[in-house]
């Protein structure tokens, strides 16, 4: 069988990364699926890792290699930034992962925004400047607030949304001047704030056809009541009734659909996962906040609870340019909650090296446990190792009732520090 993707290698780290493991296995005892670098989370029948990173393009592509791998599947946006997907696919290797020129999308704020202007997708206002004085015009010009980006990735941390103008300077010199964030600053976009409720809205692609995923909401506030500082994300509900059906359509036609037809007209085809960041404002309306060229984590983990069909066939379907939309099926009437479990500190200065107990008892009752920011000892013992350290994630037949099992898989585990939102679902006003 074409799709058969016997032996699958994931690259990455995190609980996306485990999650995508572990879906890739369900059903399929004929696959197998190494993860790398993986964490204290990657082992079990038929799932192990390997210690590349996922900088070392040269070192994954050797390691495909000698494990003879059916499909390569990329889960974060450096290495797809970084060119990944066009080395492994130049030797033969089926990828599912953007190449690097529609990783742009991702890569570039500049470039998304001036590619959402060329093809008429609904953004915030904006202007793209290289220069402190051309920063200080364009924040004069528009007043505060006012969102500050530097163009490149830094790692979730280029963006200041500004509520004086004075903050807004200042992060632009830092960014142009000072270079806190190296050459990714050295282009910056400053643009319109929107005020609404963000919505995550995936697509898998082909390069052509593409099939739309349940519609998230992350949280991406450290405290309750979105407080606190950004993070990577602090859980998530799939679906969100935050997108009715007719505002998805919308978003399809105006977002998803012009971005995935503007890319193939400007010679760089998306294949791979699309992942749009929308505000939906006041009046409905939808705005694209920025493209991510991956799935989000943890929108992933509660995605792949989803799927009613095999995952690796339709990764690997696009990854080839033969996906079938009619192929794939999501549960119906199912919702999933990921409650993140993150580090004393998380995200400024995440303690690590403690001693994790309780995932067992978590799962047994009814939760699953992906590991993000985990290391396993040699004499077993489980750490923490990064800032966010588990997504604990379930799916029932109704929101409360995935959230309930979330939260007492949540509670069940322990950690000294941990640190969770206790109200991941529930309504903000
Ligand atoms: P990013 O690093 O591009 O993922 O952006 C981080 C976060 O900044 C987004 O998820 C939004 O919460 C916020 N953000 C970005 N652009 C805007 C905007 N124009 N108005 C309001 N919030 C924004
Ligand atoms: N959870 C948001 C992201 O992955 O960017």
């Amino acid at each position: 069988m074409e799709n058969a993707a016997r032996k699958v290698l994931v690259v990455g780290s995190g609980g996306r990364e485990h999650a995508l493991a572990r879906v890739l296995l369900r059903g399929r005892d004929d696959r197998e699926v190494i993860v790398t670098p993986g964490n204290g989370g990657i082992a079990g029948d038929r799932l192990r890792r390997a210690d590349v990173a996922v900088s070392d393009t040269a070192g994954l592509v050797a390691l495909a290699k000698r494990e003879g791998v059916d499909l390569v599947v990329i889960g974060p946006e450096a290495p797809l930034c970084a060119g990944l997907s066009d080395a492994l696919g130049a030797e033969g290797f089926v990828v599912f992962g953007a190449s690097q020129a529609a990783a742009r999308l991702e890569g570039s704020k500049a470039f998304l925004k001036e590619f959402a202007v060329r093809h008429g997708i609904p953004t915030a206002p904006f202007t793209v400047v290289r220069t402190v004085a051309e920063a200080e015009a364009a924040i004069a010009a528009r007043g505060a607030p006012i969102v500050v980006k530097a163009d490149g990735l830094c790692a979730g941390k280029g963006v200041v949304v500004a509520e004086s103008v004075d903050e807004a300077r200042t992060a632009a010199r830092q960014m142009i001047e000072d270079r806190i964030f190296g050459d990714a600053g050295a282009t910056v976009v400053i643009e319109e704030k929107i005020v609404g409720r963000e919505v995550s809205v995936h697509a898998i692609c082909d390069g052509e056809r593409f099939v739309v995923l349940p519609p998230a909401r992350d949280h991406k506030r450290v405290f309750d009541g979105d407080r606190g500082p950004n993070t990577g994300g602090m859980g998530v509900i799939c679906p969100t009734d935050d997108v009715s059906p007719q505002l998805m359509e919308r978003i399809v036609r105006e977002v998803i659909a012009p971005t995935i037809e503007g890319m193939k007209s400007e010679g760089a085809p998306f294949r791979g996962v699309l992942f749009a960041g929308l505000m939906i404002d006041a009046a409905g309306i939808p705005l694209l906040l920025e493209h991510n060229v991956r799935f989000g984590d943890p929108e992933c983990e509660a995605m792949m609870e989803l799927f009613d069909c095999d995952v690796g066939a339709v990764l690997a379907s696009a990854a080839r340019g033969t996906l079938d939309p009619a192929t794939v099926s999501f549960a119906r009437d199912r919702y999933a909650t990921v409650v993140i479990l993150a580090s004393a500190g998380y995200p400024d200065k995440p303690r690590l090296g403690d001693r994790i107990e309780g995932i067992d008892r978590a799962e047994a009752l009814g939760a699953t446990v992906h590991h993000a920011g985990t290391k396993r000892e040699a004499d077993g013992v489980l750490l923490t190792s990064g800032g966010r350290v588990l997504a604990v994630t379930a799916s029932a037949g109704s929101l409360d009732e995935a959230r309930a099992i979330a939260y007492r898989g949540a509670d069940a585990i322990e950690f000294s520090g941990k640190h969770l939102r206790r109200d991941i679902g529930k309504t903000v006003a």
